[in-house]
């Protein structure tokens, strides 16, 4: 295949990229997006600060850019993010009492999943609970401090009711290598979900790597986390510098774990990339395929 897209269609898989409302009126931006990737995350609309910005009032406009995109080119969505501790607004900080910031988390996931319903193949659900360290807890945020560690089991029960469609995803940093005590948590989680049949169907690792790329154990947590019983997917893919190594072997640990459906590279050139100076991507600031691109679509 010549494109991303194509060659993981090839293998059942999907290539995608976080996607920026705000550059799908750059041609160059938007040409590539539309021929080298199958899947969008949008990189900042769907998060809570954009989509709730105070309570009860919605606002889907930036969001629905995105998805009228993906819908008008064949590419499907990844919703992201209805629970995370980031890019939260004030109003929801501050809320102390557990009652209150139960039902105004219940209805912002099931107003968001009910506007975008149908529209959505999987939605990370619950963003970056875990904490970094050796603590292998959940981290501070107002859900888990409020509402103590049953937050989770919580959103992802409520989001079941409000889409069954919907593939429902965890999705973390900093969990690609098995032996760290964050991966050891959230696998702890994941396994007592499924043991309990708490509504889990996916586990997306963010893969924000330096320039080494992936920790030598990537493949063996992919795998056991999809012995489980969920599909895993790279999601938001970036690697300092973009060592054509580093990128290929992050996408052969994918592609040899069957249930590894799909990847996902956060940003398109190098100057989408929020990891400003640091060229994580596939294309350089000109839109030119660099490198890794083609180490990438080898790899396929
Ligand atoms: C980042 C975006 O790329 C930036 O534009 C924004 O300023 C901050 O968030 N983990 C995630 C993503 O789950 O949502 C983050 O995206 C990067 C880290």
């Amino acid at each position: 295949s010549s494109t991303l897209g194509a060659a993981a269609a090839g293998s059942g898989r999907y290539f995608g990229t976080a996607v920026a409302a705000g550059k799908l009126g750059d041609s160059t931006y938007s040409t590539i997006l539309d021929r080298e990737f199958n899947m969008i995350t949008p990189e900042n609309e769907m998060k809570w600060d954009t989509t709730e910005p105070s309570r009860g009032n919605f606002n889907f406009g930036p969001a629905d850019q995105i998805v009228n995109h993906a819908t008008a080119h064949g590419q499907r969505m990844r919703g992201h993010t209805l629970v995370w501790h980031s890019q939260l607004p004030g109003w929801v900080s501050s809320i102390t009492d557990a009652n209150t910031l139960r039902s105004v988390m219940d209805n912002h996931i099931t107003t968001e999943m009910n506007h975008f319903k149908g529209r959505i193949y999987a939605w990370d659900v619950v963003n970056e609970a875990f904490a970094d360290g050796g603590s292998g807890q959940h981290r501070s945020s107002v859900f888990q401090n409020v509402l103590g560690n049953g937050f989770i089991e919580q959103a992802f029960r409520t989001a079941r009711a409000a889409d069954p469609a919907a593939k429902l995803c965890y999705n973390d940093y900093n969990i690609e290598n098995w032996s760290d005590a964050k991966t050891q948590g959230v696998y702890t989680m994941v396994r007592d979900f499924k043991a309990r049949g708490v509504p889990i169907d996916c586990v997306g690792f963010q893969s924000h790597f330096g320039t080494g790329g992936p920790p030598a154990g990537f493949q063996t947590t992919l795998s056991n986390f999809a012995s489980l019983g969920v599909d895993v997917q790279i999601t938001e893919l970036d690697i300092a510098q973009a060592s054509p190594t580093a990128y290929a072997n992050t996408v052969k640990a994918c592609m040899n774990v069957a249930r590894c459906t799909g990847m996902t590279v956060w940003g398109i050139r190098d100057s989408d990339s929020w990891r400003t100076g640091e060229n994580p991507l596939l294309f350089d600031t000109g839109g030119n395929k660099k490198p890794a691109y083609d180490a990438v679509l080898s790899a396929l």
